[in-house]
């Protein structure tokens, strides 16, 4: 049955086992297994690249254990500014949007923008009023809050630490990175990529990581590869991470597995970031590198047993990383 695979992420950072209950561990397995084998249906069934990580990131964003949509971390000022990004492997068209706190799911209003707009990228109160134009749902701000994410901006400005995730790690420490993404490969040969997040906790207001910037935080091409990354934002930014791994192997020839390592475990590292990525080429191959202790991560196989990791080795339950 073809090459068809699909893997999603939840965000890398310092995952001990002895940080997670088991409780938590359950919880994060159970989510990333029950979202991964949703997106592999959909891809068995004939369903496109692009559809599989809508619903797959829409589904991580619905899920507050992770730092996208619902769960989103606060910014400084006590709000919410999400961004997202999705791109088309097949036409390259991407879609994306910065700045919004009241659009229930931003990767639905990415691919709105992709589908629906002449532009890539809209920000703040601009994306919303197309998002809700195009008839998609609307919340107030203080939706996407939980008890965890204000304990932890608590803890940050304590601290004056800007941190890149939930459970509170400065910026220049090498912990959590609360961002989802997937990408695909369908049975026709499509790849996709999407990628949301919350960001940072006390980020200024108006900060935009790499998550909603193509080559930066999502990319894909049918030519070579969809990347989807997680990480300090402004770096993923500088090394245009996710096309600097698709431009390694589209010039230097380099496979998939030596081009993600290449970008994720020595670029990112170089100018003081750190975090993952996900990625799929054109052939099937799958590529999950991280520089942290860990990485919430899963993948299937149209055809096969989905793998869900946590840890950089071992699992949480349910597959292997
Ligand atoms: N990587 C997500 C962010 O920096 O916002």
């Amino acid at each position: 049955m073809g090459k068809a695979v699909i893997a999603i992420h939840g965000g890398a950072g310092a995952i001990a086992r002895s940080r997670l209950s088991p409780e938590q561990e359950r919880a994060y397995v159970d989510a990333l297994s029950a979202i991964v084998t949703c997106g592999q249906a959909l891809l068995a069934g004939g369903g496109s690249a692009l559809d599989a990580v809508t619903e797959a990131v829409r589904q991580l964003e619905a899920c507050p254990l992770f730092n996208a949509g619902v769960g989103s971390v606060f910014t400084h000022q006590g709000r919410h500014e999400l961004d997202a990004c999705i791109m088309d492997g097949r036409t390259l068209e991407a879609g994306a949007v910065a700045g919004v706190s009241r659009i229930r799911y931003p990767i639905l209003a990415a691919r709105a923008v992709l589908e629906s707009s002449p532009h890539l990228l809209l920000i703040g109160e601009g994306a919303e009023t197309f998002a809700f134009l195009q008839g998609l749902e609307a919340v107030e701000p203080a939706f996407f809050s939980t008890p965890a994410r204000r304990a932890q901006l608590e803890r940050a400005q304590a601290a004056q630490q800007t941190l890149l995730d939930h459970d509170g790690a400065p910026l220049d420490s090498d912990r959590k990175f609360g961002t989802v993404g997937a990408v695909a490969l369908d049975l026709a040969g499509n790849l996709a990529a999407a990628t949301s997040t919350g960001g940072m906790t006390n980020k200024l207001a108006g900060r935009v990581g790499d998550s909603p910037i193509v080559g930066a935080g999502c990319y894909a091409n049918n030519a070579n590869v969809a990347v989807s990354c997680t990480g300090t934002g402004e770096v993923f930014m500088r090394t245009l991470a996710a096309y600097d791994i698709a431009a390694l192997m589209e010039y230097a020839g380099l496979s998939l597995q030596e081009a993600s390592e290449r970008v994720i475990g020595e670029k990112i590292p170089v100018l003081g970031g750190s975090g993952g990525a996900i990625a799929i080429d054109r052939e099937g191959n799958l590529a999950m590198p991280f520089t942290t202790e860990g990485m919430y991560r899963a993948s299937a196989r149209v055809g096969d047993a989905p793998s869900v990791g946590i840890y950089r080795e071992g699992c949480g339950e349910g597959g292997h990383g």
